[in-house]
């Protein structure tokens, strides 16, 4: 259900009567106050301007023609032309009473899916997972949840930074600790943190190994075999790290997701040869260059981008390049989804303009590359440790159980310790995920323990918690989840929660076009804050309350927690029974 397409689809029927343009804005929306009721249309005064007419007359004409009588109980103008729509209690009631029975909770398939590939999360693995690439791993991971729920197919691709020039200092030194008879696991990547450092060291302090480390990317990227042998040591080793933190953030990457830009190793110089030929590319000082007019600055000096450096080294944007190939034009994307943080946003214009000329990228492949703000501290600067290094994102995931813990500890009455520790990875995974996808992606956020294990306010504990108030609620009714009754609805709180209840697809339409998970996390909030208020109005098991109206209000709430744990579910936080 969604009550607002199908206000769309009435309003431009009515446009087509009245003779309007077709792509005539209706300019539908939810009401932001009460005293507007459930639905604005306020397309009547552009219309009006194209019509050449007073737009309340046309207002009125239009509300003729639109004819809610069978969904609204109010339609009124307002103002100069504004229509607000009330809906009719009883037509939510039979609304609702669909969605409650309904596999999919109300909530359409996409009539035509598309094919979107998605790249998130792309860790580079010469290092450990830190706090920087949180964002991109969840709220990637939600974006293609809410996609593959919509009924899109999506089409995973973890774009792992795996070939880079780190890699041969990285082997070459793994090759020594390998001699010196370490075990691999346990020991030498155990911590890739100290790894990296300790290759590092060697590369600026030690005679011979940087020499070394250069000459080992040589002949990695030329198919060595022995560098080949220890570099898929390292990787896998890498790649396992990364899984364990994927398993706890419960993220749904998995290895066959995996394409990394070693992948695109052999498409890198019939690019370059391409662009070439086409005169997309030039020479430019030894290296090759592509001059891009669109993104001139201010004098009109083109934007370079280097797509080969001098000596043939290719580089992160040649790898873009073939990428847009790969996915555009074999896999046949639709729409691909890039996440990473706002400072790669000049690269992926780049990467886009260029692609286009080249034919690397179709004209009806849309291309989003979907940036993010940064994670700050409590002072206000980028997120670091106490001495001031990185966050190891697996750390601060044990952290955030650990915290989550004490506070599950402090609400439990009669809980088990094994179902405390199980509360607690829930909560303190799910708070996390929650402050971070509530955000406005494009914005930096502060990162505070407090406020995302806070009970109150917009924060995962609240909505599990909500969760399990609801559940409680039926447990003590004794009703099963397919409990079918007639609703009813009479109150105020009751058709709040009503309306809210059959906007979630609104939501997730919302959610998919703008990549905007933190439209999702409003939603949910409001609907667990409308379901309290419901609750604390309209008594259900007090003694006293008519059977019919009972059994009405316990089919919204078991709605409402379908639609809770099916919302959360995208977010890819888990919910439980008791808190
Ligand atoms: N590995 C990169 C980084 O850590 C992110 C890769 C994003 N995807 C891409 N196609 N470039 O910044």
């Amino acid at each position: 259900m969604n009550i607002k397409q199908l206000l769309t689809e009435k309003t431009l029927a009515a446009f087509t009567q009245l003779g309007l343009p077709e792509g005539t804005n209706p300019a539908l929306t939810q009401s932001t106050r009460v005293e507007f009721g459930d639905y604005q249309i306020n397309g009547a005064m552009g219309a009006a301007k194209q019509l050449k007419t007073n737009p309340r007359q046309l207002a009125q004409q239009l509300v003729e023609l639109l004819d809610l009588s069978d969904l609204a109980d109010k339609v009124e103008i307002a103002g100069p032309g504004f229509i607000n729509v009330t809906l009719k209690a009883d037509w939510l009631a039979k609304q609702l009473s669909v969605a409650a029975i309904d596999a999919r909770l109300g909530v359409s398939q996409n009539p035509a899916p598309q094919t979107v590939v998605v790249d998130y999360s792309a860790p580079n693995l010469a290092k450990e997972m830190h706090v920087g690439h949180l964002r991109s791993t969840i709220i990637g991971d939600a974006v293609v949840r809410s996609l593959e729920f919509w009924g899109d197919k999506v089409i995973r691709q973890n774009h792992m930074g795996d070939w880079g020039t780190q890699f041969g200092m990285l082997i070459a030194h793994l090759e020594d600790k390998l001699a010196e008879g370490v075990d691999l696991e346990s020991v030498a990547l155990a911590d890739l943190e100290d790894f990296y450092r300790a290759a590092k060291k060697r590369f600026d302090d030690e005679a011979g190994f940087a020499d070394k480390s250069r000459d080992y990317v040589v002949k990695l990227q030329s198919g060595d075999a022995h560098c080949q042998k220890l570099w898929q040591l390292f990787i896998d080793t890498s790649v396992k790290h990364s899984n364990d933190v994927y398993q706890k953030l419960n993220v749904t990457l998995t290895d066959a997701d995996i394409k990394p830009e070693s992948a695109y190793n052999s498409m890198l110089q019939p690019i370059v040869d391409q662009l070439v030929e086409q005169e997309i590319a030039v020479e430019d000082q030894g290296a090759l260059v592509v001059f891009l007019q669109e993104l001139a600055d201010k004098e009109g000096n083109p934007s370079p981008f280097i797509i080969q450096k001098t000596g043939g080294g290719f580089l992160y944007a040649t790898t873009d390049l073939a990428a847009c190939q790969y996915r555009s034009i074999e896999l046949g994307a639709d729409r691909i989804v890039i996440f990473t943080d706002a400072r790669q946003a000049l690269h992926f214009k780049q990467v886009e303009i260029t692609a286009r000329k080249a034919g690397l990228l179709a004209d009806n492949t849309r291309y989003d590359h979907c940036p993010f703000g940064t994670m700050m501290g409590e002072d206000g600067k980028p997120f670091k440790t106490r001495t001031g290094g990185t966050v190891k994102l697996a750390e601060l995931l044990e952290e955030a159980v650990v915290r989550a813990e004490a506070v599950v500890k402090e609400k439990a009455t009669d809980l088990s310790d094994a179902e405390i520790a199980e509360i607690a990875r829930k909560v303190g995974i799910g708070a996390v995920k929650f402050a971070d996808l509530s955000k406005n992606r494009t914005s930096d956020y502060i990162f505070s323990w407090d406020a995302m294990l806070s009970f109150e306010g917009a924060t995962a504990p609240y909505l599990q918690y909500a969760y399990t108030r609801v559940r409680s609620i039926l447990r003590k009714a004794d009703v099963a989840d397919d409990f079918s009754a007639a609703i009813v609805i009479n109150a105020e709180q009751e058709k709040q929660l009503a309306v809210k209840l059959l906007r979630f697809e609104e939501t997730l339409q919302q959610v998919i076009k703008d990549a905007q998970p933190n439209l999702l996390c409003n939603y949910l909030y409001e609907l667990a804050s409308l379901f309290m208020t419901f609750y604390e109005a309209c008594p259900i098991l007090k003694e006293g309350v008519e059977p019919a109206e009972r059994n009405s209000r316990l089919m919204l709430s078991i709605l409402s927690a379908k639609l809770l744990a099916q919302g959360l579910d995208l977010l890819g936080i888990e919910v439980m029974e008791r808190m």
